[in-house]
């Protein structure tokens, strides 16, 4: 995949634009311009790329800059949060609060907007999502989460809604697929009201078809439009599932933290028994990783049963989340992201990972592909050297 020029202006533009009104727009008239019939499909021989709140490693996440740049960098999924504003619109953040991420905090108008509300069994105080509307979450900018990683695109993006998401994959040039997550649905339900007695899935729900997003996993319409749903909450993945066939995927939390919704312990929710009930409702699972392998003293130690029992009940597995950076390092990786890919992907042998560098995921996937072409030396070496030699050329 060599860089194409297309993302290079796109993001200039946003740059230019960030004080302008142009950003609050969807990038592109829905649907989709392009012709499907020409997009290159989605690879499905090898585990998925799962590009986590966009390139987050590299752009503020959840923006339409990290998205982009996820495409153009080889993702074969992009992945979101899907929270609610107050006038319940449909928007990609990831916490329920505003204040690690954005400039709210800097900003006059919302002083006073703070409040304590209980999630998941928590008092958390903060600006919650829940109590701007749509207007006043575009007004805010987005910032990088964490402070070792490049500050230089901080106050110049704009939260995105649901839709602008969907454009953002629609119009890629090759087929990419989305990863929503109805996330926290019972904080959203409890403070935002829809017409007709709607609720927080409802709306997530209709969006994905409004914009062509059915089928179950495989199927035609899927594969022209890929997209799994996720969601911690087991209660809303069963509640859609009468509502659209789409593939659907429990994630799973740390072993001390219960479901939100059903409050079920980890190794309630990890039983051959829950996995033989709810493979009915989803195609997988997405386990954080450091429960697949437990860590010690920062060292992995053998891996638990949980992919070979998800994979008995024919359950995909999509660990989160792989990190470049030392400090997210298991000391077994030499400090080497290659090196925890190649584990994953071939001792533990996972269907897919969220990622927050999915250039380095895909470039890991490429090189290796390249080598277990099974011709010989001579041309897989060939292969390699001219591999390298266009993404040296490509510059990304
Ligand atoms: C949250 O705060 C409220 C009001 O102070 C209190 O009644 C409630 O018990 C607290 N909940 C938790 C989980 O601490
Ligand atoms: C799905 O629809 C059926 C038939 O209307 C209903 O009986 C069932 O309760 C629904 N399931 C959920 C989880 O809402
Ligand atoms: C959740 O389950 C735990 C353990 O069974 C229990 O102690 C706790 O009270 C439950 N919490 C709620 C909110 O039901």
């Amino acid at each position: 995949m060599t860089a194409t020029p297309w993302f290079v202006p796109l993001l200039f533009l946003l740059v230019l634009s960030s004080t302008g009104e142009t950003i609050g727009r969807p990038f592109y008239p829905l649907p989709s311009k392009l012709d499907l019939k020409d997009k290159q499909p989605l690879q499905m021989s090898r585990p998925f790329n799962i590009a986590h709140r966009g390139s987050n490693g590299e752009l503020p996440e959840e923006t339409a800059a990290a998205y982009m740049r996820a495409i153009e960098e080889g993702a074969d999924f992009i992945e979101t949060d899907i929270l609610a504003s107050k006038d319940g619109k449909l928007v990609c953040f990831h916490d329920v609060t505003l204040d690690d991420t954005t400039d709210v905090g800097e900003r006059k108008e919302f002083e006073g907007r703070e409040r304590t509300y209980e999630v998941q069994g928590e008092n958390v105080t903060g600006f919650f999502v829940v109590d701007f509307t749509l207007a006043e979450l575009k007004s805010l900018r987005v910032k990088q989460r964490y402070k070792f990683r490049d500050q230089q695109y901080n106050g110049k993006f704009s939260i995105i809604t649901f839709e602008e998401f969907i454009a953002i994959a629609l119009d890629a040039d090759r087929v990419v697929g989305i990863y929503p997550e109805i996330k926290n649905p019972i904080l959203i339900n409890q403070h935002v009201k829809w017409e007709n007695g709607k609720k927080f899935e409802d709306k997530f729900v209709e969006t994905l078809l409004k914009y062509g997003y059915k089928g179950a996993y495989k199927s035609k319409d899927w594969l022209k439009q890929p997209a799994f749903v996720q969601s911690f909450a087991p209660t809303s993945l069963i509640y859609i599932s009468n509502f659209t066939d789409l593939p659907k995927v429990l994630l799973i939390d740390d072993i001390t933290i219960p479901t939100q919704d059903t409050n079920q312990s980890y190794w309630e929710i990890t039983s051959d028994s829950y996995l033989a009930f709810i493979k009915d409702y989803v195609v997988g699972i997405g386990p954080w990783k450091d429960t697949v392998v437990p860590p010690e003293n920062n060292c992995l130690t053998t891996p638990s049963d949980l992919v070979a029992k998800a994979h008995a009940h024919d359950l995909q597995v999509h660990p989160y989340t792989y990190r470049n950076e030392n400090q997210f390092l298991h000391l077994n990786f030499y400090q080497d992201p290659y090196e925890e890919y190649d584990y994953w992907i071939n001792k533990v042998e996972v269907d897919g990972l969220f990622t927050d560098f999915t250039g380095s995921l895909h470039k890991y996937q490429e090189w290796t592909a390249a080598v277990s072409k099974g011709e010989n030396g001579a041309s897989n070496l060939l292969h390699k050297i001219s591999f390298m030699i266009s993404s040296f050329k490509g510059g990304v």
